[in-house]
């Protein structure tokens, strides 16, 4: 059975029993806590949670969400169920059935005949597990459904009892084994062995919320949800190795054309009985399924959290294909490849073709930069160490390798190997794990400045913020909590950093790239200026202020006002964000994609993703349009309505939101732009004024920023820009319209003239060979110049100058040694005259020997030889040296 077709059993046998079905949602989700999605409850939290009222008719839902764990990044392949990127089918009840309708619901469509729309898994074959003391789920699997009490194993905290891994919603749970046969392990169900007992369904009783600790069960419940809920988990690639029979999830339907590009491209043979090699094969096909579908959801490679990640995944398989014997690209081979088997699944993909190569191609051409260099480093090393008579690289080269050069530790390994050395592993491992030990510093030093949400649960619970700042800029609001310094109180005074919680406010908290409104709570003579307001899972408004004057306590009316400068600033730079992203799409077309952007009063920046830099032409197309816009006046409108309607539209969907949502469409002059979007805007597109396009830049891999000004910032610019041409036209003695040629006349003059000034100091060196040769001295049986010439003279001009004074000398035996410091740059010439080659001398190896004084390299013939260093402080180390030689 293909996998397309197990899917959608999965969702008819859950839409027969009143389900409503939900699309997957993107693997990105606005939660600081998860890097990917992973898992089908995630965006279904605020239901189960009862922060937000399920909109499914029936209180009922099912969906096949798209799932990443990277965390065993390094187990794919070995074990035969661990895909980084899968499918995750589930059925969710919001308080409605609950376990005996979980486990009914999910054994009929395992054990139901494929006639019926069933998986057809043979129930002698399935076994289960409860959580140790649930004898309600034990009590259901044996006398409802008729499991034998045989097949029934009981787990711990560990196995089966299922949260996120952080504070949230969690439960005890019941998982569903298939028992792939002896050939797959020893006997004894899911406790002895789980790679013969493949677990294949989840099914998570979901009643609690648990507080801080790890995955482990090692975490406190601190409360019980509002309602008995069900959500449960099918890998759907698990299902798909069953019914196709295959070994391993890389062998099914979507990967398995992968792993065969990769033999053909390779030319190494799958399941030829070398295990590593098979294991790089189904790296090759889940690292690529999985780096497609982050890059399809917005994903570009970088040094940081999820944009790492892809890095990471991208490099492994370019790797993998090399270990395997590819020589060339891969990356257009394996990404057309699984983008022609998930298309039929994720439609999207098709429109995303030519964005999803772009970026990771760009990748696989910066990594194959790296490991060209990082192969000549390995070379040098290898080198060095053959001299030395060593047989082991050290464990800081290694990691220096890796640190560096971005080389994996097994490649090192592999090359090493080649080379016939081995590699100090102990040394390797201790560094690496110095720095993991720095990166979690690092990683906890940032987490410190994330919010401990538990502090305002009891808000976001109870009392999340009216925000009333669409329509209003001033409103009467009551404090409900104070908080100073981390901690709950209930007044502040003069001179206090406080964070303040109202009932009502009309500020602006920082979202979708637009900064916090500025403003002030006032009551009687008290007044507090707010600097900053951030959201608190989407719904608690907290507003950062200084008590300027007397004093606030819980309970006090107060008026919060929004600075209306501020916020009109915050407008223009808001709407002229939206008039540039749809300029640069209607310049660059639908493959820039908006990876991120910021806005505040007079400036914005607008990050998207994009390979090549663009061109002064496109800008200035970029800048006409959006300016045009302006001068249209269009109407700006706001909108509120589902997600698909927003869709419908033709709204640019950005990732992040969820299809549960009412979102905010904002049009402006029709459709020329339609985006989701919560900020505020101005009504009509002329308030904003002129928009001034700075210029772009590269921010990462596959990633550009354009930055502008809005509004009267736009006109400061211009006006000094203005002021400057002016200034230089006054300076320079010409109308403003003739700077350039007159700038380009002084250029070339300039030009002209150092031309002239390097000509005549290169004759006054010439003219002081004189100088040279009476500078002479006589070392063993030669006549030697050795000398330190002026900084700042070319290599070409040393070699003249070198061969000059060889001319002169030519009657004797005579060597010749020169050398410059031009900029950090150590050119150095070595001659010598027929009679001292006669006499065994080689200029090319002494300037050798002298080239490792400068940190530099050279050669050439016995009568002429140069080079090139970087360490001018070497010289006369390096001329002594020499003179020892000579006079040996
Ligand atoms: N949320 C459960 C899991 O991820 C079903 O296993």
């Amino acid at each position: 059975m293909q996998t397309h077709e197990i899917r959608e059993r999965f969702t008819q046998h859950f839409v027969r029993a009143g389900h409503t079905p939900v699309p997957s949602a993107s693997l990105i989700l606005d939660d600081p806590t998860l890097l990917f999605v992973n898992a089908g409850m995630v965006p279904f939290k605020p239901y189960f949670l009862g922060q937000q009222n399920p909109p499914f008719e029936h209180g009922k839902a099912t969906s096949i969400q798209k799932c990443v764990r990277t965390l065993d990044i390094e187990e794919v392949g070995i074990t035969t169920r661990h895909n980084t990127f899968f499918q995750m089918a589930g059925n969710f009840s919001f308080g409605q059935y609950f376990k005996e309708g979980a486990i009914t619901h999910a054994w009929e469509l395992l054990t139901g005949s494929v006639e019926d729309g069933g998986y057809g898994l043979d129930p002698e074959r399935l076994w289960v597990t409860v959580y140790l003391d649930d004898d309600e789920a034990a009590s259901i699997w044996e006398n409802k459904i008729g499991v034998d009490l045989s097949h029934i194993q009981r787990m711990g905290m560990e196995d089966n009892f299922w949260s996120m891994g952080i504070p949230g919603p969690c439960g005890p749970c019941s998982e569903i084994y298939y028992d792939r046969g002896p050939e797959y392990g020893k006997e004894g169900g899911p406790i002895a062995d789980d790679n013969r007992y493949m677990e294949i369904w989840n099914l998570v009783f979901m009643e609690s919320i648990r507080g801080e600790g790890d995955k482990k069960g090692n975490f406190e419940l601190v409360g019980e949800l509002p309602k008995k809920n069900i959500d449960t988990g099918l890998g759907i690639e698990r299902v798909a190795c069953l019914l196709q029979g295959v070994d391993n999830v890389y062998e099914t339907d979507l990967l398995r054309p992968v792993i065969d590009a990769a033999v053909e491209l390779t030319g190494t043979k799958y399941d030829a009985g070398v295990h590593e090699d098979d294991v790089r094969f189904r790296v090759i096909a889940d690292h690529s399924r999985t780096g497609m579908m982050i890059i399809l959801d917005g994903v570009t490679p970088s040094n940081e959290g999820r944009g790492y990640i892809l890095r990471r995944l991208l490099r492994r398989i370019v790797r993998s294909a090399r270990l395997l014997g590819a020589t060339g690209n891969v990356l257009e081979v394996f990404m057309n490849t699984i983008m022609d088997t998930m298309t039929p699944s994720f439609p999207e993909i098709a429109k995303n073709r030519e964005r999803i190569l772009r970026v990771a191609l760009a990748e696989e051409r910066a990594f194959l930069k790296t490991l060209e260099s990082g192969t000549h480093r390995f070379d040098e090393t290898v080198e060095q160490l053959r001299a030395s008579g060593a047989k082991t690289l050290p464990g800081q080269q290694a990691f220096e390798l890796h640190d560096t050069y971005g080389f994996p530790i097994d490649l090192t390994l592999e090359m090493a190997h080649e080379a016939g050395l081995d590699v100090d592993m102990d040394a390797f491992n201790s560094a690496m794990q110095e720095q993991r030990a720095r990166a979690k510093a690092d990683n906890k030093a940032k987490k410190h400045r994330n919010v401990d949400e538990s502090l305002y649960r009891e808000w976001v619970d109870n009392h999340p913020t009216e925000f009333v700042g669409y329509s209003e800029l001033e409103h009467d609001a009551r404090v409900l909590g104070l908080v100073r310094d981390g901690d709950k109180v209930n007044e502040a005074a003069e001179g206090d950093e406080v964070e303040v919680i109202l009932d009502v406010t009309p500020m602006y908290a920082e979202a979708g790239g637009q900064m916090a409104d500025r403003g002030l709570i006032r009551v009687g003579d008290t007044m507090l200026q707010v600097h900053d307001v951030q959201k608190i899972g989407k719904k608690l408004w907290v507003h950062k202020a200084t008590v300027e004057h007397g004093g606030i306590g819980l309970g006090d009316q107060v008026q919060a006002e929004v600075d209306e400068k501020w916020r009109h600033g915050a407008r223009q730079a808001h709407t002229a964000t939206h008039l540039i992203h749809a300029a640069l799409r209607q310049v660059l077309g639908p493959t820039a994609v908006q990876a991120g952007s910021m806005n505040k009063p007079g400036y914005l920046r607008f990050d998207f993703n994009y390979t090549e830099q663009l061109t002064d032409a496109q800008l200035q197309e970029i800048a006409t349009i959006t300016n045009q816009a302006v001068d249209a006046d269009f109407a700006v409108n706001t909108i509120e309505t589902s997600l698909s309607k927003a869709k419908e539209m033709g709204a640019m969907a950005l990732f992040g939101e969820n299809y549960g949502d009412q979102v905010r469409v904002v049009e402006i002059g029709g459709p020329f732009s339609i985006e989701l979007c919560g900020g505020t805007h101005v009504e009509h597109s002329s308030q904003i004024g002129p928009v001034a396009v700075l210029g772009e830049s590269s921010v990462g891999s596959g990633a550009r920023r354009i930055e502008a000004y809005s509004g009267m910032d736009s006109f400061q610019y211009f006006s000094k820009e203005a002021a400057l041409a002016s200034g230089l036209a006054a300076e320079l003695k010409t109308p403003t319209g003739q700077l350039p040629e007159r700038i380009a006349q002084l250029t070339e003059r300039l030009r002209a003239a150092e031309k002239e000034i390097e000509n005549l100091h290169r004759q006054q060196l010439l003219s002081k060979t004189g100088e040279f040769l009476d500078r002479a001295e006589t070392i063993g049986a030669y006549k030697v110049i050795a000398a330190k010439l002026p900084d700042g003279i070319e290599a070409g001009d040393v070699r003249t100058l070198a061969n000059d004074l060889r001319g002169k000398l030519e009657g004797e035996a005579a060597v010749i040694a020169l050398a410059s410091d031009n900029g950090g740059k150590v050119p150095f010439v070595f001659a010598a005259t027929s009679a001292a080659v006669e006499s065994g001398i080689k200029a090319g190896e002494l300037v050798k020997s002298f080239g490792e004084y400068v940190n530099g390299r050279g050669g050439g013939k016995p009568n002429l030889a140069q080079g090139s260093g970087s360490s001018a402080d070497g010289i006369d180390a390096g001329f002594k040296a020499i003179r020892d030689v000579l006079g040996a």
